[in-house]
């Protein structure tokens, strides 16, 4: 059984607090995109990963993560060979392990006939990271809480963006830790971002309370995005808590003049679309 698990970028992100538990309260709108890791599931006696690329220490990998707490959730005996075949960059702002992790919850559930519907699936994606649960959703989405509540945003039209990341890996913990409370914001500013892509095309972007922090402890973000803003004047920001920066094109021509432009400068760069919902099997989307 062959699967894909999209990156998502963040359109807008607002830090609003921190709570007791020691997350931050974030309202951010993400969306998935067309850059994907591949994974394939079959029934196994044990369980197996076997994963080609880079993908951290196999104790943090959310996949294996995922299926353990699957199999332990709805009480299953049964195992699974699972292949991942990584290509999006980890550390980058992409959400790669949080995506892997939700398409090995979905695609166990069905390979096992665990039957658990989307409020058992979103317990465990919340359990497993703050972006997890987003994927249940997956297409366009406003993400509030811990990044747990999640209301689709429609999004009837093909963006354009190009992805540029600088080959640096980024602790999310280390940004969250850094940032001081002078970056808090309402949320008001991604609510409206979020009413106006609703309505249609909003002309601004969104804002990313993160980047001033993530500028400052890895100054090589903030190079790679001045440069991506030369490429793509005021069309740029940074997903997530970075590094990767996003540039929204006017077309697929106007996209790959950017990205050869930041290749040529020793950037990683992928052209991708907005990764629509339709004809896929999402449990929370309604
Ligand atoms: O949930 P996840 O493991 O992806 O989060 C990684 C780190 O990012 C957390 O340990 C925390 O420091 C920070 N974080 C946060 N508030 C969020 C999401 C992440 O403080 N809503």
């Amino acid at each position: 059984m062959p699967a894909l698990a999209p990156a998502k970028i963040n359109l807008s992100l607002e830090i609003v607090g921190k709570r007791s538990d020691g997350f931050h309260e974030l309202v951010s709108v993400m969306q998935e995109v067309t850059l994907f890791d591949e994974l394939v599931f079959a029934e196994a006696d044990d369980l197996i990963l076997e994963a080609h690329g880079e993908c951290g220490p196999e104790s943090e990998n959310l996949v294996l993560r995922a299926a353990r707490l699957l199999r332990q959730t709805v009480e299953i005996g049964k195992g699974a060979a699972i292949g991942l075949r990584k290509q999006i960059p980890t550390g980058a702002g992409l959400g790669g392990g949080s995506s892997d992790g939700a398409a090995a919850l979905m695609a166990l559930n069905r390979l096992w006939d665990a039957g658990c519907h989307c409020e058992t699936l979103s317990r465990m994606a919340a359990f497993l990271g703050s972006d997890v649960p987003f994927f249940l959703t997956g297409g366009t989405a406003l993400v509030t809480g811990r990044g747990e509540h999640v209301v689709p945003v429609p999004f009837p039209r093909t963006a354009w963006y190009v992805l540029t990341n600088p080959g640096l890996h980024v602790s999310t913990a280390r940004v969250f830790t850094a940032l001081p409370p002078t970056e808090w914001s309402s949320g008001s500013h991604t609510r409206k971002f979020a009413e106006e892509i609703r309505d249609g095309d909003p002309s601004h972007l969104g804002v990313n309370g993160l980047a001033p922090t993530l500028f400052a402890l890895y100054p090589e973000a903030e190079a790679c995005f001045q440069a991506a803003d030369r490429a793509a004047p005021g069309q740029t920001w940074v997903s997530g808590s970075g590094p990767t920066v996003v540039s929204r094109c006017a077309g697929p021509h106007n996209a790959e003049r950017v990205a050869a432009q930041l290749h040529r400068l020793g950037y990683t760069t992928f052209v991708v679309r907005n990764y629509p919902t339709e004809d896929r099997d999402l449990p929370c989307r309604a």
